[in-house]
């Protein structure tokens, strides 16, 4: 990182630099050993630290030498010169790990603070915003910035500006870390040339990253126009992740180990594990899910529950326990199922998976469980066209190019990526030329049951 801050031009005495978040000191250490074995002048260099024992360290390991300035205050609020250099590897915290206060003061002072964002993204602004003109900053940061739509202020303000390179880098650089890193390298003059990648297998490519969507397809060599504007969500009435019961050690059974008078109130349900060879879904599955809801997704009352509302009385105790009792009755689900849109043909897919594919539910009679995503076409007809677009090789690199990692190069496949998914032309096509029938289709029998089901 200091051979990328100072390549083709050296500091001199007169230049200065900031490490913000400089931790105990080791960026700003490893910058004074690049100067003094290359024999060069060190520059002013000044190190924000918020937390006051890290502060105390850097301040007594690198403080003083070579007149290193260590200042211990918050480099997101407090007042800051400009600099010709910045280097750092700033805080990756999110936003759960923030202040009600903290939230609403970043949000008011920061462009990059929208949605669930990182702090990380705050720093890269706040650095930008520091930098003198033509200075060079590097920064090591998670590569998600690149592609979620959170990120996408911090893309438009390094679209101004000179992005001279970016490194992905190995996944295992931060011990015990899960974060995919990647190395940036900005100058703050207007953009002149590409963008040098320096991709995870070694190979090199040159990219123009020029908007505020994703640059992942840009980098991959991928671009979605392609195919057509239209997205996933335009063809679907859901796309969603599915029911959290907040209990499913209560709420979902062995369907061969099932009480008979509690089949009225089962529905055959899959979880991502059991989602494996691909084909098609069968109603047969090994578990099944009690329901106190009716049909039409609405909470029965505790009347109506019959043979369930015995069931759970006894595992009172457990669903107690549950955070979403405070607002909800003791018996209903944490998120409250839309049973009319999960019960109709639909496709599903695991919520992280190594190679995502994606699996039909012809009769609709699953209830997937919140280790799946389903997607329900507005005009069941197209549900086979639309899974097998789904399972084709174009797919799985544009997901590979947009979705989150999880651990091992997992992808985790969210609502709002799957959303935004572009579908080939013919598929929205055949979509926009048929009448869209919404109407609730014949809701598929509960477990075959004499008894009589909920209304
Ligand atoms: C990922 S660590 C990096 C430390 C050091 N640069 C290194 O690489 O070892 C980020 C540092 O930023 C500090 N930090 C977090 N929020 C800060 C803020 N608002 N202002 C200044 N420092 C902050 C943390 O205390 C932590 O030491």
């Amino acid at each position: 990182m200091v051979n990328r801050l100072f390549r083709g031009r050296s500091p001199s005495a007169s230049d200065n630099l900031l490490d913000p978040g400089c931790g105990t000191g080791v960026f700003l250490a490893g910058v004074r050993r690049w100067c003094l074995k290359n024999g060069i002048a060190l520059p002013k260099m000044v190190g924000v630290e918020s937390e006051p024992g890290r502060a105390r360290q850097a301040a007594a390991e690198v403080g003083g030498i070579g007149g290193v300035e260590i200042r211990e205050s918050d480099f997101l609020t407090g007042s800051i010169e400009r600099f010709d250099y910045i280097i750092g590897n700033p805080p990756y915290v999110s936003i759960y790990n923030l202040s009600e206060k903290e939230k609403r003061e970043y949000r008011a002072a920061y462009e990059t603070a929208r949605g669930r964002f990182d702090l990380y993204l705050l720093f890269f602004e706040r650095a930008l915003k520091r930098l003198k003109p033509g200075g060079r900053m590097v920064f090591i940061t998670p590569e998600k910035f690149l592609y979620v739509e959170t990120a996408a202020p911090l893309r438009r303000l390094l679209s101004k500006v000179e992005i001279e390179e970016i490194e992905l880098l190995d996944e295992q650089s931060f011990d015990g870390l899960v974060t995919y890193p990647m190395i940036t390298t900005v100058v703050n003059r207007a953009r002149a040339g590409a963008t040098l990648v320096g991709m995870r297998d070694g190979t090199q490519r040159s990219c123009r990253l020029d908007n505020a969507a994703s640059w992942m397809p840009i980098i991959g060599g991928v671009s979605d126009d392609r195919i057509s504007r239209e997205r996933l969500r335009d063809v679907c009435v859901r796309v969603s992740c599915g029911v959290a019961t907040g209990a499913d050690n209560v709420f979902v059974r062995r369907t061969d180990l099932l009480e008979p008078e509690l089949l009225a109130f089962a529905r055959p349900t899959i979880a991502g594990r059991e989602l494996t060879k691909p084909g098609e879904m069968s109603r047969d599955a090994a578990y099944a899910m009690l329901i106190p809801y009716s049909a039409k997704g609405t909470l029965l009352a505790e009347g109506e529950l019959g043979a369930l509302g015995d069931y759970l009385s006894r595992m009172r105790g457990h669903l107690l326990e549950r955070t979403c009792v405070q607002r909800k009755p003791w018996y209903a689900f944490h998120e409250t199922p839309p049973l009319p849109e999960i019960l109709r043909p639909k496709i599903l897919c695991k919520d992280i998976t190594g190679k995502p594919h994606f699996w039909i539910d012809r009769e609709g009679s699953l209830v997937p469980r919140h280790s799946v995503y389903y997607i329900v076409p507005a005009d069941a007809a197209i549900i086979d066209s639309l899974c097998s677009y789904l399972n084709t090789a174009e797919v799985a690199r544009w997901l590979a190019d947009h979705c989150q990692r999880a651990a091992n190069g997992y992808l985790r496949l969210q609502s709002t990526v799957l959303k935004a998914m572009p579908i080939p032309d013919d598929l929205a096509g055949a979509q926009r030329h048929r009448p869209i029938s919404l109407a609730q289709p014949q809701l598929p029998l509960i477990i075959d049951s004499q008894s009589p089901a909920p209304r």
